[in-house]
């Protein structure tokens, strides 16, 4: 507890912007009681939220649990929570190896987390909600960043991709009310907020079963009109549900930036049929092209999973000539990894690991290339960057991003935090760009 008598919390966020945003709802629904600090070893509270996508961030959790065991020894009165997608995964389990853990709640049961604590505090018994009750109209938020705000527009996911695990933690897709989606936006704009992105697991399908809403292109539409806000931008896209009315929407208004993830996973139609991702290369092909068309200056990123079960030299290469052909920006690589529960977990044809490695090593030689270019490509011309705030490790050097979602550094003795500014790309390091201001 500090001198002021308020106590303290210590957030540790693996995974996700979802689960990032997740993470400043928790800090906001304490925010009351707790006073929110970086070191947890200060903490009266610990509350990791944790990433079950990939056994080694799952694996990561593990380690920092198994590090916080003397300080919570040494300490009795520090409490210990789990969140996340590790928390639904494993219930009453992780609580039953993990003596150390005081309660534990699911991304689908967030809002019990001031309840939970209540009655960790009246009954001193370990607690546990893993259930569907979150009230996703109206939440508490303590955003990081004071300019750019990340708004949920949809829970859960109904994709069912072979690999995945999301839809089993996070549960089925539901869309949240425009109204109180537009409210929040609006909200944020009158606190100053210039940059919004709309997050979902899958936004291009928001409202789909909802049979009084808009749809993704109708609530962009809406966003635009947000005075206040000058930049709006959206994730997840899945590339089945990317259509040309979301295409022309991006095209039309100044305001949606130009920049799209949209996550391709395998350049091999064979592997994305085994993988139920619902398209071939050619048809994500075909809409990356369209997409370019419509939106000049489009800046492009995407996942791949490399090693999929049954991925033979054939389809990897595909692979390899997909990311050569559509030259994206960046690509985030993942070695596949085994789900327990999910469809792809009990195919028999695994890749050998070396074999992953192997071809990790290769696509991600290729892609430095490419995105070596991409950036290159920026030296002489000039963008608009908003400036998040000067470095931690160097005050003269600021960041932002620029519209396609570039991260810009800058040289200055003046604090530029939150100004949209006009600078001139002056060199290129991999995966940023060095400017002066114009
Ligand atoms: N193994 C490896 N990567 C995975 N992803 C999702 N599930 C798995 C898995 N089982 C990757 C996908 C997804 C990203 C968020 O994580 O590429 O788009
Ligand atoms: Fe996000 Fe998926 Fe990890 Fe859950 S499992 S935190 S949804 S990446």
């Amino acid at each position: 507890m500090g001198p002021d008598g308020q106590k303290k919390l210590a957030l540790i966020t693996f995974g996700c912007q979802m689960n990032k945003h997740d993470s400043e709802w928790i800090a906001g629904l304490l925010d009351d009681q707790y006073q929110l600090i970086d070191d947890h070893k200060h903490a009266d509270l610990v509350i990791i939220n944790t990433c079950a996508v990939r056994d080694k961030a799952e694996q990561k959790f593990f380690s920092l649990l198994g590090r916080l065991k003397p300080l919570k020894n040494k300490t009795e009165s520090l409490i210990i929570g789990i969140a996340g997608c590790v928390s639904q995964e494993l219930g009453a389990n992780l609580l039953k190896r993990n003596p150390i853990i005081d309660f534990i709640v699911g991304p689908r049961a967030i809002n019990t987390i001031p309840n939970m604590l209540d009655n960790l505090a009246r009954t001193g018994e370990p607690q546990i909600n893993i259930s569907d009750s979150n009230i996703f109209e109206e939440y508490p938020m303590n955003r990081d960043s004071k300019y750019s705000a990340w708004v949920s527009i949809m829970q859960g996911c109904d994709n069912h991709c072979a690999y995945c695990i999301v839809p089993y933690t996070r549960g089925l897709e539901r869309s949240r009310k425009p109204d109180s989606i537009l409210k929040e936006i609006e909200g944020l704009a009158n606190n100053g907020y210039k940059e919004i992105t709309l997050l979902g697991q899958n936004v291009n399908s928001y409202g789909a079963k909802e049979s009084d809403g808009i749809d993704f292109p109708q609530l962009l539409r809406a966003v635009n009109e947000v005075d206040g806000i000058d930049r709006i931008r959206f994730m997840t896209s899945h590339p089945k549900d990317l259509n040309d009315r979301l295409i022309q929407t991006l095209a039309e208004f100044e305001k949606i930036c130009p920049s799209v993830h949209l996550p391709l996973q395998s350049g091999s139609s064979r592997i994305l049929k085994a993988m139920s991702r619902g398209y071939t290369f050619e048809e994500y092909s075909s809409k990356i092209n369209r997409l370019r068309e419509a939106v000049p200056d489009l800046a492009l990123t995407t996942d791949i999973i490399v090693g999929y079960p049954g991925e033979k030299e054939l389809d990897f290469n595909q692979t390899l000539a997909a990311i050569s052909q559509i030259e994206y920006e960046s690509i985030f690589l993942f070695k596949y990894s085994p789900r327990k529960g999910t469809p792809a977990s009990i195919m028999t044809d695994e890749v050998p690991f070396n074999v992953i490695s192997d071809r990790f090593l290769r696509l991600e030689k290729i892609q430095r290339v490419i995105s070596k270019k991409k950036y290159d490509n920026w030296v002489g011309r000039q963008t608009e960057i908003i400036v998040e705030g000067p470095s931690k490790k160097d005050p003269k050097k600021q960041s932002g991003r620029n519209p396609q979602n570039l991260m810009v550094h800058i040289d200055s003795d003046i604090d530029y935090t939150g100004t949209t500014l006009r600078v001139s790309i002056t060199g290129s390091n991999m995966y940023s760009l060095k400017a002066e201001v114009v």
